[in-house]
């Protein structure tokens, strides 16, 4: 019963698993991987002080423990507000609610920095996101999102992701799209960069539209990505094309 319940995520594989070996390496290796540089900033950002406020690290003491697997439940549903958060969105909460400073903003260094941070400290453990209860209803938005076919190329997420995995588009290998690696640095950027840049990358890439950072529709499929990761390991910064 229970293995005819399971999800098509059982077969979803890593990201890096359709790396070149070389890159592959180059991920692992925490000297050779720039996405440590975000890592260390974010480190680094943890422990000052603000202006005013505390610094994170006053209420989050011993961090490699406290904060270690928090990034394998993101997204999750706020239980005060009821809404969606992703692990970008609960750092921010508590730098404006509990460190009373503005906001990073969507895809500022400080956030990408202290996200990969904090990602990081649950490298290798397994994703374990709740899709049921409160979270059923983004699951399932973003499940339909999934697999709607949508743009000037009339496709959906699924087609790729699931009907092409292991086939090359223009030098790149389709996986899963399981999402576990981010912020990852992407060669392309030049930088490290959210989930949700690659997904506006997937949207620009069949001719649709293009949502918000943080919107409700990329956080749903976030969460959806999450649900079909389940198990897979955090590999925050990964390296990517
Ligand atoms: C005044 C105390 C305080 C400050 C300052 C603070 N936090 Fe928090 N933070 C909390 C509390 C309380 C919670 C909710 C309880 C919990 O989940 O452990 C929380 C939750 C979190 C979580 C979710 C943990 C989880 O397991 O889901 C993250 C991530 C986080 N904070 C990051 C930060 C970052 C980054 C900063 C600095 C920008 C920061 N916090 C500043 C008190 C604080
Ligand atoms: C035309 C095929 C195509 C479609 C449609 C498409 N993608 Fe992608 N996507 C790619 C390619 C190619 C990559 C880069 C190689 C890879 O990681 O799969 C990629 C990468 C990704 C990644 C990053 C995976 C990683 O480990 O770095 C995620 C997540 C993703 N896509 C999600 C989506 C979602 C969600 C949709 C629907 C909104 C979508 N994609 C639509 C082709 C597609």
């Amino acid at each position: 019963m229970a293995l005819l319940a399971l999800p098509a995520a059982a077969q979803v594989k890593s990201g890096s698993e359709f790396l070149s070996p070389g890159m592959a390496r180059q991920q692992a290796d925490e000297t050779r991987n720039p996405g440590f540089f975000w890592v260390e900033q974010g480190e680094g950002l943890f422990s000052a002080r603000p202006p005013q406020g505390q610094a994170c690290i006053v209420c989050h003491a011993e961090p490699r423990q406290s904060l270690r697997g928090a990034a394998t439940r993101y997204p999750q549903v706020d239980a005060a507000s009821g809404k969606l958060l992703n692990l970008e969105g609960r750092i921010e909460q508590c730098r404006v609610e509990r460190q009373t400073q503005p906001a990073f903003g969507h895809e500022s260094a400080e956030l990408l920095a202290m996200t990969a941070y904090i990602a990081s400290l649950s490298r290798g453990l397994p994703m374990d996101v709740a899709t049921d209860g409160a979270a059923k209803p983004f699951y399932e938005a973003g499940k339909a999102f999934f697999e709607r076919r949508q743009g000037q190329l009339n496709l959906s997420c699924q087609q790729c992701h699931d009907g092409l995995v292991g086939q090359k588009l223009r030098g790149d290998t389709i996986s899963h799209g399981a999402g576990t690696g981010y912020p990852a640095y992407r060669l392309e950027w030049n930088s490290v960069g959210s989930l949700h840049r690659r997904l506006r990358a997937c949207s620009l890439g069949v001719r649709a539209t293009q949502f918000d950072f943080g919107s409700p529709e990329y956080l749903a499929l976030e969460l959806y990505l999450a649900g079909r990761a389940k198990d897979l390991p955090v590999e925050t910064p990964a390296i990517r094309r």
